[in-house]
């Protein structure tokens, strides 16, 4: 990657509002009369996850959680760890993990895991970007904003060694 990295836009501030509103909607709808509690996946989920949490039209609790993961991006390679966990009891509650991008699936397979062992009401995952075809291991996506190429993407809390997540827009990084 170059000092001034090279910029194309695929997603605009106008098409992210549209998909976040239509994203909004379908959750409001589908958890309409149940206790939602909405999980960021920090970092990389802030600004989607703000967005969202805004457009819903039923009360919901917010959490946060972190983690990091090191390795290559084989699966096996890769170790996840949790370095802030929800905060609160969470059993019984209808749980919503919201991250910004799922890339080898490797992460949300994880959390699912972690999570599922917490005797919920519900357990299911809501994400903007969907890289498809990096996925190396398989993870059930509930709420889905775009499908994206294999391509490296920054900006709208995504980032490139912890540049550009407040960019309003998403951009893939053209390589040299
Ligand atoms: C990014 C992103 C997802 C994860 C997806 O987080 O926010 O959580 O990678 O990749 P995967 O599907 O291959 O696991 P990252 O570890 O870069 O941390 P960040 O959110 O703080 O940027």
């Amino acid at each position: 990657m170059t000092r001034e990295d090279d910029l194309e836009i695929l997603f605009d501030e106008q098409a992210i509002e549209r998909t976040v509103l239509e994203l909004a909607a379908q959750i409001s709808r589908d958890y309409a009369g149940k206790d939602l509690l909405l999980v960021c996946i920090l970092k990389g989920a802030a600004i989607f996850f703000t967005d969202l949490a805004r457009r819903l039209t039923i009360p919901v609790m917010l959490e946060f959680a972190q983690v990091s993961s090191y390795g290559s991006g084989s699966v096996s390679s890769r170790v996840v760890t949790v370095t802030k966990d929800i905060g609160s009891d969470i059993s019984g509650k209808h749980v919503l993990l919201v991250d910004g991008i799922i890339d080898t699936g490797t992460t949300m397979d994880f959390l699912l895991k972690r999570y599922r062992e917490r005797g919920l009401a519900s357990l299911k995952v809501a994400v903007l970007l969907d890289k498809h075809a990096h996925r190396t291991v398989d993870v059930p996506i509930d709420y889905r904003g775009f499908e994206i190429p294999d391509r490296f993407v920054v900006g709208y809390g995504m980032d490139s060694r912890e540049k550009y997540r407040n960019l309003p827009y998403i951009a893939a990084v053209r390589q040299e």
